[in-house]
């Protein structure tokens, strides 16, 4: 007897475009984040596009540049799904506009451009807060007509919580207490929530201890940002504990691209968040694989 549930009648080409960026086995992703440029102009790291990436490449799952970037500084023959950064208009010679984004990219470039998918960062609690989840709204919306895969990211750089939280220290320099994690933790799975509930297919945040709750009670699945070059050691730490705690990957730029040794850190970046391997079992890979 047939079931017509047994045939397969429909092809999602959004979940094909994932399958490009998540390892099967894993079911995580290593991104490359190279798309700080859109705000800060040549950021440490960046300044050869070309030459920072190519290295790179075969090492990540998905690489995140500016449209700028690609067109410039990526060959059009590599092979590596792109998920484009998709909102700016702001730059660090106005730190207080850093907020109020606009979209920068049509989903017609992302797909002339061959992408899988796309960012948008939306600033929530700030004065730019319903434009930015517009921006993500109205790009999904369109961008799922053609099955681009829509990355919301709770961005930085701007809420005066997440500044000394990715920075990792109080406005006076001083350590964080246990009030500025809760407040973090409070912040960031409010916002997950709210990107999530709006559409966003992916979130990109930050990894803050109690990540647990912030996965917990997101729809989306989360990958992690890297933020503020941290010590090795420490980059790896919290990228074992983001996965650990139930992100599904990092969309990493800083911690990977301002390392001492870009090549060996990615790599060991992958051994953790696809090989489960610790923090201390990556950092000895790491150092090894400085030495090749
Ligand atoms: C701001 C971004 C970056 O892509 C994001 O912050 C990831 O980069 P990093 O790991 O350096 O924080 O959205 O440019």
């Amino acid at each position: 007897m047939k079931n017509v549930f047994d045939y397969q009648i429909e092809f999602s080409g959004l979940q094909n475009r994932m399958a490009q960026m998540f390892d099967p086995k894993s079911g995580h992703t290593v991104m490359l984040a190279v798309d700080h440029g859109y705000f800060q102009g040549a950021p440490a790291g960046l300044i050869n596009l070309r030459k920072t990436i190519e290295p790179l490449l075969q090492y990540c799952d998905a690489i995140s540049p500016t449209i700028g970037g690609l067109k410039t500084s990526i060959d059009s023959r590599m092979r590596t799904p792109i998920i484009l950064r998709a909102t700016g208009g702001n730059s660090m010679r106005k730190p207080e506009e850093l907020d109020d984004e606009i979209i920068t990219v049509s989903v017609e470039e992302m797909v002339k451009l061959n992408a899988v998918g796309f960012t948008v960062s939306c600033y929530i609690g700030l004065d730019s807060q319903t434009q930015t989840i517009q921006n993500l709204t109205s790009l999904t919306e369109e961008a799922h007509r053609f099955g681009l895969v829509s990355i919301g990211i709770t961005a930085v750089g701007a809420d005066p919580i997440l500044t000394k939280f990715v920075k990792g220290e109080r406005e006076d320099g001083g350590e964080l207490t246990q009030e500025d994690k809760k407040e973090a933790i409070k912040y960031l799975k409010h916002a997950c929530r709210v990107l999530s509930e709006n559409g966003a297919d992916i979130i990109k945040t930050y990894y803050c201890e109690g990540f647990e709750e912030v996965v917990e009670s997101c729809l989306s699945p989360i990958v992690i940002a890297g933020g503020t070059k941290r010590p090795t050691k420490e980059a790896l730490e919290f990228t074992y504990n983001a996965i650990k705690a139930g992100a599904v990957g990092v969309d990493m730029g800083r911690n990977i691209f301002q390392n001492e040794n870009p090549v060996a850190m990615i790599r060991a970046v992958r051994a953790v968040v696809h090989e489960n391997k610790t923090a201390e079992e990556a950092l000895h890979l790491y150092e090894k694989y400085t030495k090749e």
